[in-house]
């Protein structure tokens, strides 16, 4: 393989022993010198993750490994502190031969202890800078808390809301998970992984887990190689453009061919065409479970299988370090192909300058800080999204003197932190009694009941939930989801909420006090029930901890919500899967639901604001042009409401007709703007025709046709035509 500093004379650099551990030397020709020097048992045991202490995260508990061997290339770090970590890395640097440092990694995923909202509603703030913003603040506590590697960001599209894991990605768009992938990427990694206060990012889960059959976590998809390619690689693409460290493989058979050995991802895709020179981690155990999905008769054989397919290092399979080296000896895998996989992870390990600085430093006060918590408050309020407001205009509440706040998520902290929580703490949330508390406490009298738990049967509390209403001048409903319900192993067959949450709702609101319901929640929801007994309905997922300031903001219109759905909600889980981008019908005019609507409950890109929005009519620098020419589209967007109010502006193409059919519109730009009342602003779209408005086919080839293409923004449509 070439080598990726492009250095081919090594004549030069004098043998100054050992060279691997000359920081002025460059990184390569160090990882090269090391590598040489190593046994293959050394080399093997790079290529090995275990955990340090037992998993916290109760789907993968794994045999704990008890006597870690100095020579493992990897750990999984579960505590805060960093002094456990330099113990581990002082043995690796002077009990073993060669010192290799450890690599160290976690799951951060929206927050290591500031703890931000789920992925799911930070893509519904249309926001990538403040996402970006976040990651790093997450890198930042990881890194001082002795963690190198963040398993995040996961860019797996999902259109399936039974699916837990749809909390965790950034919703049903390839392209808008592509922008917050790389968002991501780049804040988790900053200018140098070397820095103090960066990790290493981790693309997952390659690929296609997403597709997860009928919503069911672990199990077979069926991917089509077009919808690999359509829907599935582009975020990958764009992380590996970022510069993503690394990847995880996934747990899913893609159609035939596991993600944890499959050649053609992991080695023609990730290696071959875009050139990706980190490497790739299992998930936990996938290697193993190569048996369990039919691939491998045995251990040894996934391991053959995996290696060979291009996966570098098994996270807890004990497959590598069992296997790899009798797999030698019988030639299964080559040496070269260990030497490759070595290099990959040595590489990582260099540039994150783990050679040179393998100890963390104990930094204190490093969670929690006052910027990190504003930007926390600041990614929660541009992640709700204003479902409903009637006619009546129930929001904001203004001269509101009495206020119910009831339902089992008001006075919770621990479920709007929402799943893979890190190590936030419940006592850190602000929760949405505290939140309107703070906000409307000088001049309303508050009270709360909880009315019921999240499931269950149990009515007991409604009594005393239904005279807190009677009492009120309008109701806060405060329902949703257990963090529990979302994330890993956590599919459900419905998704509505449990139907004491709809009692309750049902007979608050037949009192006929003004509702307003709020919903923590970690997916969309069927709301055909809640929709019409609530005067106002707004989503605020999974918050984080500074969920309930944020909530308690909009409701008072101190802040105006500015949130649009990056993932559809179906009118009832029946419709599922429904997404905005599917591909055309033949009979555009048939083929609906007899029983319910063909239509979602909130399409994608749905949210309200407290002012009004209103579009002119959208025109382009040239209508017809050539493929090789760049075009400008702009539409005129006005704050005709009175408050200042952010928009997302969303521009769309579809392609009408095409070699190989593609979806009704496709996401291709988005921008958010804050205007003032009367203002108007041109927002713009340049589009690069090969960019923008090409096409893939079933091998990830690009193709771009001449013809007719449409943009279309809010609704509105522009004609362009593509000549040659
Ligand atoms: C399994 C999960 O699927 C993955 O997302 C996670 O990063 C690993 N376990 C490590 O905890």
């Amino acid at each position: 393989m070439a080598r990726p500093d492009g250095i081919t004379d090594l004549s030069h650099i004098r043998a100054k022993a050992p060279l691997y551990k000359d920081k002025s030397v460059p990184a390569e020709i160090r990882v090269d010198n090391l590598l040489g020097l190593m046994t293959l048992d050394e080399k093997i045991m790079q290529l090995n993750q275990y955990t340090l202490g037992r998993n916290n995260n109760a789907n993968n508990v794994g045999e704990e490994v008890v006597n870690i061997p100095a020579e493992i290339g990897s750990l999984i770090y579960f505590d805060t502190d960093p002094a456990l970590r330099n113990a581990m890395q002082h043995r690796a640097m002077e009990e073993s031969r060669l010192g290799i440092p450890v690599i160290f990694g976690y799951d951060a995923i929206h927050g290591f202890r500031t703890v931000y909202p789920i992925s799911l509603a930070q893509a519904c703030s249309w926001n990538p800078v403040l996402v970006k913003k976040a990651c790093s603040v997450s890198a930042r506590e990881s890194r001082m808390s002795g963690v190198d590697w963040t398993f995040s960001p996961m860019i797996d599209v999902a259109r399936d809301p039974r699916w837990g894991r749809v909390a965790e990605g950034y919703g049903e768009d390839p392209y808008l998970n592509a922008v917050y992938c790389a968002a991501s990427v780049k804040g988790y990694q900053g200018k140098s992984l070397s820095d103090s206060t960066t990790v290493a990012a981790c693309l997952k889960h390659y690929v296609g887990y997403g597709a997860s059959e009928a919503g069911r976590d672990y199990v077979y998809t069926e991917v089509s190689p077009q919808t690999l390619w359509d829907t599935y690689l582009p975020p990958y693409e764009a992380g590996v453009k970022a510069g993503a460290a690394t990847l995880m493989s996934s747990f899913n058979d893609i159609s035939g061919v596991p993600g944890s050995a499959n050649p053609y991802t992991m080695t023609e895709i990730l290696k071959n065409r875009w050139r990706h020179d980190g490497f790739i981690v299992s998930d936990w155990g996938a290697i193993e479970q190569l048996k369990n999905q039919g691939l491998a008769a045995d251990k040894k054989e996934a391991a053959a299988r995996a290696l060979n397919a291009g996966l570098e290092m098994d996270m807890m399979s004990h497959a590598y370090d069992r296997h790899l080296a009798e797999l030698v000896a019988e030639g299964k895998v080559s040496e070269a192909t260990i030497d490759d996989a070595v290099r990959r992870v040595l590489r990582v390990k260099m540039r994150l300058g783990l050679f040179d600085n393998p100890y963390t430093p104990d930094v204190p006060d490093r969670f929690l800080r006052p910027a990190d918590l504003k930007i926390a408050s600041e990614l929660a309020a541009e992640s709700m999204v204003l479902l409903k407001n009637d006619s009546t205009l129930t929001l904001p509440l203004r001269n509101v003197r009495r206020i119910a706040v009831i339902g089992p998520l008001a006075d919770n902290g621990k479920d709007l932190l929402g799943n893979w929580l890190g190590h936030g703490q419940a006592e850190d949330v602000v929760t949405l009694r505290e939140g309107i508390a703070g906000e409307f406490g000088k001049d309303s009298e508050i009270r709360y009941a909880r009315g019921c738990a999240l499931d269950g049967h149990d009515r007991s509390g409604f009594k005393a939930a239904l005279d807190t209403a009677r009492w009120a001048d309008v109701v806060v409903l405060c329902l949703g989801e257990s963090l529990r319900w979302s994330g890993e192993n956590a599919s459900r067959s419905s998704i509505a909420l449990p139907a004491i949450q709809e009692q309750l709702a049902e007979e608050i609101s037949r009192l006929g006090k003004p509702v307003v319901l709020v919903l923590a929640n970690g997916r969309p929801l069927e709301l055909n029930r809640l929709e019409p007994l609530a005067n106002a309905i707004l989503e605020i997922w999974q918050p984080g901890i500074r969920g309930g300031e944020a909530m308690a903001g909009i409701l008072s219109g101190r802040i105006n919500p500015s949130g649009k759905l990056a993932i559809t909600f179906p009118w009832s889980t029946g419709q599922i899967p429904v997404y905005y981008n599917r591909r055309k019908s033949g009979r555009g005019h048939q083929g609906f639901y007899q029983d319910i609507t063909s239509e979602p409950m909130y399409p994608f890109g749905h949210g309200l604001s407290y002012t009004t929005f209103e579009y002119g009519e959208p025109t382009a620098s040239k209508t017809e042009f050539r493929r090789n020419e760049k075009i400008k589209v702009s539409v005129p967007v006005t704050n005709t409401g009175d408050m200042t109010g952010a928009e997302a502006v969303l521009w769309f193409i579809s392609d009408p007709y095409c070699s190989i059919t593609r979806p009704v519109r496709e996401l291709k730009h988005f921008e958010k703007k804050t205007l003032e009342p009367g203002e108007t602003a041109v927002m713009e779209f340049n589009i690069d025709p090969w960019r923008d408005l090409s096409y893939v086919d079933a091998d990830g080839k690009r193709f771009l046709e001449t013809g007719e293409y449409n943009v279309i923004v809010n609704g509105k449509k522009i004609s362009l035509k593509l000549t040659e």
